[in-house]
């Protein structure tokens, strides 16, 4: 079964066809960042207007690499949330339009479904069950994947997401958009120590996350100072060893309290160099192990959307054709595969 994915849920469009014979045959991803960036953050409205001018034509192009015609498609997965819901529906409707045109079967599919099933894109996939730990700038989140449609969220933040508490800190320390690889970058001629900032919720049990806490620490910290090129590194450096500190912490908790000796890394904070080191040596350390799936399959992409929409299509499980988009839609309201009444 070739299945055509979609994913429109922020500021990211993206097409791909996942085929279960040969795995993903195309996979293309048009980035909004240069459109948003002038704004410090993502315009909502940008967003969907700028989805609806890509799709098509990103969709045509996708087809193009996987050498196929719109015909051959058996199915069309898109992403019917959480996000922002402009940009939801402009994916939505497509899907359900062209789905009803070729006479397809068509899914919703829940993002976070998404990131957390990415890891089967790569050859080593891991088998269930795993922790994931999903940071990106919507979600902090550690959750027990048990099997597709089977998640038990252990812990979550209670009000910032890691990339979030990112992007406004490099924007307070005026390094543009997006923050998270431009503090990052900024952090690599940092000092460590020079700023110490507080590793939040680590000293508590429990696996939930808090991250304004340091943003306003950093704040604080620099209030009547020069900010000068190092003092800008040094305080980048301060703030990205308490926010790997405080994941990796909580991550080899979270495989302690479970008994799970699998972690999965998912989401665009997956990409943090720092995180991924202290990640391989904590893990090890544990004797557990850690898989990344590549950079590109932890940022926003559509082919963990195409992948996840093809394993619930193919178990048979179908949907009505009511455009579904949904702004906030709870991890643990899914179910496995085929065993979703319609
Ligand atoms: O998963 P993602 O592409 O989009 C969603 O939020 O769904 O994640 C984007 C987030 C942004 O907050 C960005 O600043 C952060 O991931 N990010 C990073 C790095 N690369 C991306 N944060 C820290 N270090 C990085 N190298
Ligand atoms: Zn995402």
């Amino acid at each position: 079964m070739k299945v055509l994915g979609i994913e429109t849920s922020c500021d990211e469009t993206a097409v791909a066809v996942y085929d279960g014979d040969r795995g993903l045959v195309a996979n293309r991803v048009f980035s909004q960042v240069a459109l948003h960036a002038p704004h410090g953050g993502v315009v909502p409205e940008l967003a969907s207007r700028d989805h609806i001018a890509r799709l098509l034509p990103l969709i045509e192009e996708t087809l193009a690499e996987a050498g196929l015609p719109l015909q051959a498609i058996d199915g069309i997965a898109y992403t019917a949330g959480p996000g922002l819901i402009g940009a939801l529906l402009v994916g939505a409707c497509v899907a359900r339009g062209l789905g009803y045109a070729l006479r397809v079967p068509v899914i919703g599919v829940h993002h976070l479904e998404g990131h957390l099933l990415a890891p089967a894109l790569e050859p080593d996939a891991p088998d269930f069950p795993y922790v994931a730990l999903q940071v990106s700038g919507g979600h902090t989140m550690l959750i027990e994947v048990t099997g597709i449609g089977r998640y038990r969220v252990l812990g979550e933040t209670l009000d910032d997401a890691a990339g979030e508490a990112f992007d406004k800190t490099a924007k307070f320390l005026g390094l543009g958009y997006p923050g998270g690889p431009a503090l990052a970058a900024a952090a690599e001629s940092g000092r460590p120590g020079v700023f110490d900032f507080p590793r939040p919720m680590l000293d508590r049990p429990g696996l939930d996350f808090s991250f304004s806490g340091l943003k306003t620490a950093v704040v604080v910290a620099l209030r009547g100072r020069e900010l000068g090129a190092q003092t800008r590194a040094d305080v980048a450096r301060g703030f990205e060893d308490a926010m790997v500190e405080t994941l990796v912490g909580k991550a080899l908790r979270a495989l302690t309290m479970t008994g799970i000796p699998t972690l999965v890394i998912a989401g665009g904070v997956g990409a943090n160099r720092r995180l991924r080191e202290e990640l391989d040596r904590r893990v090890a350390q544990a004797g557990a192990r850690v898989h990344y799936p590549r950079p590109e399959f932890c940022t926003d992409n559509a082919a963990m959307i195409a992948l996840a929409g093809h394993a619930r299509l193919a178990a048979g499980e179908r949907e009505d054709l009511p455009v579904r988009a949904r702004a906030r839609w709870p991890l643990e309201e899914l179910r496995a595969p085929g065993t979703v009444p319609l």
